[in-house]
């Protein structure tokens, strides 16, 4: 009760990152967001229009609050990291203080403190070429948006995390079995953060108390999915052959995330938790 999360990667009411903030809510925390600079307008605008009001409804009746919402772009620690044409870009002059440094600052400054932190994006340009065909820039980009995004955001919300509070980020099976079609760098990212979520779990856990675990979840018709292209497929796939023939609700995973983020997963760090109707333990289709 009381708690606070920062949850990074909403950008409107489709995505994990929303349903994370909603099941965190209902169970009573203070919701702050980080949304990816280029989308701010539109979501905020959206919110302030009664766009998601359906959506922002919680078990009990009320409408999910979000207390503040923050311009982020995850790509760029600080402002000395950020090349000239985005400084310029009319997409990112309009917002300030959108590095990762400078929101987990400003969220310093707003509140002092924060108990949750959830790392819900991901990006890869190239992500609908086969690795084969990847370029060394969009691996790196893959790897930089959607990997040492959260080493980032850690590193500077750790300072912020009250003892025996908990990290949650979002991977995919891609990281461990071959899924053609995710591409790009993008198995490599999603790989990159799970064995980084053990490291971390390690180096946080240590220094700070932090629990620190990545959901490993199913598919979802988010925005980010769509772009991918073969979203409809991988929910039929899944369907098709995981042990729980239903299609997987954003709620499910934002549940799982609400019971990592509070004292009942108190032991529970360094894990890849699967919110996938089980279909990561079938070896065959059937
Ligand atoms: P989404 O589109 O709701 O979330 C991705 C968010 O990342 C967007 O809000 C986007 O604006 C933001 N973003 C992209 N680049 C950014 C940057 N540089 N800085 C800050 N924000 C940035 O889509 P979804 O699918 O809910 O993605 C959330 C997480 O879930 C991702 O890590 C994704 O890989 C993971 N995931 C998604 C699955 C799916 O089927 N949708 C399956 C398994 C994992």
């Amino acid at each position: 009760k009381g708690k606070r999360a920062f949850i990074a990667g909403v950008a409107d009411d489709n995505g994990y990152g929303w349903a994370i903030a909603k099941s965190l809510a209902a169970a009573g925390a203070e919701i702050l967001v980080g949304t990816w600079v280029p989308a701010l307008n539109i979501f905020e605008t959206s919110l302030r229009r009664g766009k998601f009001d359906e959506s922002r409804i919680l078990p009990d009746g009320s409408l999910m609050e979000i207390t503040k919402v923050y311009p982020l772009d995850a790509v760029f620690d600080n402002l000395d990291a950020v090349p000239e044409d985005i400084k310029t870009n009319k997409r990112y002059a309009g917002s300030s203080n959108w590095t990762v440094q400078e929101v987990a600052e400003s969220v310093k400054q707003d509140f002092g403190s924060i108990d949750i932190l959830v790392h819900s994006l991901a990006n890869g340009p190239e992500v609908s070429k086969p690795l084969l065909e990847t370029s060394r820039n969009g691996y790196l980009a893959a790897l930089s948006a959607s990997s040492y995004s959260y080493v980032s955001l850690l590193k500077h919300f750790l300072p912020l995390m009250k003892p025996g509070g908990s990290s949650i980020s979002l991977t995919y099976i891609a990281s461990e079995r071959i899924i053609p079609g995710y591409g790009g760098g993008m198995s490599s990212a999603k790989a990159a953060l799970e064995s980084d979520t053990r490291v971390l779990a390690f180096e946080a856990g240590r220094k700070n108390k932090i629990r620190v675990n990545t959901i490993s979840a199913g598919p979802l018709r988010s925005r980010a999915a769509k772009a991918i292209g073969f979203i409809d497929t991988m929910i039929e796939y899944s369907m098709a052959n995981a042990p729980l023939q239903k299609e997987l609700s954003a709620d499910e995973v934002g549940n799982a995330a609400a019971f990592l983020a509070s004292p009942l997963a108190s032991a529970i760090t360094g894990a890849v938790i699967y919110v996938d109707n089980g279909l990561n333990a079938m070896g065959v289709g059937v």
